[in-house]
């Protein structure tokens, strides 16, 4: 799929990006996954400091960029983050530097703060855990990421980031940081599929000019422990997929695309990879269909509550609404 969208500040951004997450986390498979993604036509890729594989995608990109002339580093929209651990000023310049260094780039397109977290570091390579095996929360810098954010502009105004922005924000965390931000984050990575279909997060995004962003928009592989349910077990949207001779993920990435927001599918497998990028037509039947599967659902899948030992969503868990 060719569609992109414009962020508010003018810079373009694919509308399908290729998550690099490696769930293995096996040698090989992030640049194997990178290189089959980008041969595709993917001109997306959606990294962090955390997947601990910049260094796999970096190769990916120059070995690509290699093989293909035609194809320039400025073809290619590359967005990272930065970790809990490295959320003091002088560590977000650190973060940016050393994704850079792996990824073997001048500049990123988009640099964002991952979780709306900040926490201690043992060093700038490895988070402090507690006694309890838990992170170590700085609780100053979580409640105000003021000093944060203004390490983010900085890195804007410098170039080494094309656009700025956010993962995994809330509603209120954005109120908050719009008291402060003289630049407003350019998106909002969130978890958006039909079982988390967002719609308040996503408008609020939408009035504000910040461009949603869905990771695991295929709606993972987990069960909703009530139910059992799954995203790609559902009747309806399997049904929607059989009818039009389409694959659910081809569905679930044209739904995203057409509510307006950027997705990230994610596979290590060539041929899902594949097929994951070619765009379908989704008729309007089909459109309010898997709208009406995700009217009034709630469930999200990741939530690092129990890793960090902080609670983005406290509301949601009090619900039992997180996995
Ligand atoms: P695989 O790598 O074997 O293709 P998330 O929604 O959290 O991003 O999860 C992505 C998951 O969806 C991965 O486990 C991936 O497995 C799987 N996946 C990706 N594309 C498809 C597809 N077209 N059909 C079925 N599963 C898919």
């Amino acid at each position: 799929s060719g569609q992109s969208f414009t962020l508010s500040n003018g810079v373009k951004i694919p509308g399908v990006g290729f998550g690099t997450f490696a769930s293995e986390g096996s040698k090989g498979e992030t640049y194997r996954a990178v290189t089959t993604a980008l041969n595709t036509g993917y001109r997306h890729l959606d990294c962090a400091w955390f997947y601990l594989n910049e260094g796999e995608v970096g190769e990916g990109i120059r070995d690509f960029l290699k093989a293909n002339p035609s194809v320039k580093r400025q073809d290619i929209f590359v967005c990272t983050k930065v970790w809990n651990h490295l959320h003091r000023p002088e560590d977000v310049e650190w973060s940016i530097n050393n994704s850079l260094e792996r990824l073997g780039l001048e500049y990123i397109d988009l640099f964002l703060i991952h979780w709306p977290i900040a926490a201690e570091k043992e060093t700038q390579e490895t988070p402090k855990i507690g006694p309890d095996g838990k992170y170590v929360i700085l609780k100053d810098l979580t409640e105000n990421p003021e000093p944060t954010w203004r390490a983010m502009e900085k890195i804007y105004e410098q170039g080494k980031a094309k656009a700025i922005g956010v993962s995994n924000w809330t509603i209120p965390g954005l109120e908050k940081m719009a008291k402060f931000a003289k630049v407003t984050p350019h998106v909002n990575q969130i978890e958006i599929h039909p079982f988390l279909p967002n719609e308040e997060l996503v408008q609020y995004c939408f009035n504000k000019n910040i461009l949603p962003v869905a990771y695991s928009p295929l709606g993972s592989q987990n069960q909703v422990p009530t139910t059992g349910e799954r995203v790609s077990e559902n009747k309806t949207l399997n049904e929607v997929a059989q009818k039009g001779g389409n694959t659910l993920a081809q569905v679930l990435i044209a739904w995203g695309l057409r509510r307006g927001y950027v997705v990230l599918p994610k596979s290590s497998n060539p041929a899902r990879i594949e097929s994951n990028f070619k765009s379908i037509e989704l008729s309007d039947a089909d459109f309010a269909a898997i709208n009406a599967v995700a009217k009034g659902r709630h469930f999200r899948f990741v939530n690092m509550k129990d890793t960090f030992g902080y609670d983005v969503w406290p509301e949601e868990t009090a619900k039992n609404l997180s996995a």
